[in-house]
């Protein structure tokens, strides 16, 4: 009670200390610089690209704070963020952005073509864009060919997902890359979103420089960047495999799971590969590990809640996003 009152007294919010955190080796925080580069295509993808306006600030300003050359993009969706990311670097010519999604269609209207946005309403902005869907990161980083300095991450948010996504990109990112996250704090904004925490935990235990925005809608900040920081790389990857013990949110197929112990064996040791291996049989038999249902009834129950959700989270997403 008496360090309530302090606090009150001071008037100092117990989230002060995480705000002061953005400044860190920037001379700004990145959401309010260039602001007006971020909002050239602000009309444009509206409503339908999945960051608040502050997060599109943020990424937009971000970039054209540090001006990689090679961006990377997990998890294209509409493309709204491919489309923000091209306009930021469209007055960098050699600038290119490699954007990978899983799925070959919009997760919100089955009809569009991952990315559709970009070609639809941005042509222009085409000859500085790559993009790969139906594939994950393992399936194409070789293929790229070259490292990045700017990776984009907004895929899955429940386990294993942006934990596995970082581990797949890593040995391709240069020193000093940035990382940037989206939905750091999305397990935070109701219920349906309760196992969402992956993006959240690489955020948390990578020991890295970071920044988070000071502008923010919520009760936390829900994007947040760090940087590959020469020689601190090492020392969480253990960390970051045994993360894996925590009951998945979607379960992964033995196909997938054998690609990615090929791309793991590739770049790092043998025990932590095999404790991958060991970490994937746990969860496959392990009752708490969500996995895709197998019977007509089990499907048709899955895709009935998946549109209830849609519905809902479009007008939730309508009615905060309001500007
Ligand atoms: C939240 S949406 C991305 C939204 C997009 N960044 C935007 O702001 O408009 C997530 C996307 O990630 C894709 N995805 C999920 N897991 C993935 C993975 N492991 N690798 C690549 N894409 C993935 C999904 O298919 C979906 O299109």
């Amino acid at each position: 009670m008496v360090l309530l009152l302090a606090v009150l007294a001071l008037n100092l919010s117990p989230f002060n200390d995480i705000r002061t955190m953005t400044k860190h080796n920037l001379d700004m925080s990145p959401e309010s610089f260039e602001t007006h580069i971020a909002d050239q295509v602000f009309e444009k993808i509206q409503g339908i690209v999945e960051l608040s306006r502050q997060e599109q600030r943020f990424l937009s300003g971000l970039i054209r704070q540090v001006k990689p050359q090679r961006i990377l993009e997990l998890g294209v969706s509409s493309g709204g963020s491919s489309a923000l990311i091209l306009n930021a670097i469209r007055d960098t010519p050699e600038a290119h952005l490699y954007s990978i999604d899983l799925s070959q269609t919009y997760h919100k209207d089955r009809s569009k073509k991952c990315g559709f946005l970009v070609e639809e309403r941005f042509p222009i902005f085409l000859d500085q864009w790559t993009l790969n869907t139906g594939k994950m990161a393992a399936e194409c980083m070789d293929e790229l060919g070259g490292e990045f300095d700017f990776v984009f991450i907004d895929t899955a948010h429940v386990l294993p997902g942006e934990i596995l996504d970082f581990l797949m990109v890593l040995p391709y990112m240069k020193e000093k890359a940035f990382v940037v996250l989206h939905d750091i704090s999305l397990s935070t904004r109701g219920i349906f979103h309760s196992r969402s925490y992956a993006t959240t935990l690489l955020h948390c235990v990578v020991n890295e420089p970071k920044w988070l925005p000071v502008d923010y809608e919520g009760d936390f900040p829900n994007i947040g960047a760090f940087r590959i920081d020469n020689g601190k790389t090492s020392s969480y990857i253990d960390d970051l495999f045994r993360i894996l013990t925590i009951p998945w949110g979607h379960a992964l197929n033995h196909k997938t799971c054998q690609v990615l112990v090929k791309h793991f064996l590739k770049h790092y040791r043998k025990d932590q590969v095999e404790l991958f291996q060991k970490i994937y049989a746990w969860q496959r038999g392990n009752n708490y590990t969500i996995r895709k249902p197998k019977t007509l009834i089990g499907k048709i129950y899955r895709e009935i809640t998946r549109r209830l959700f849609l519905r809902i989270d479009r007008f939730v997403t309508s009615f905060f996003r309001q500007e």
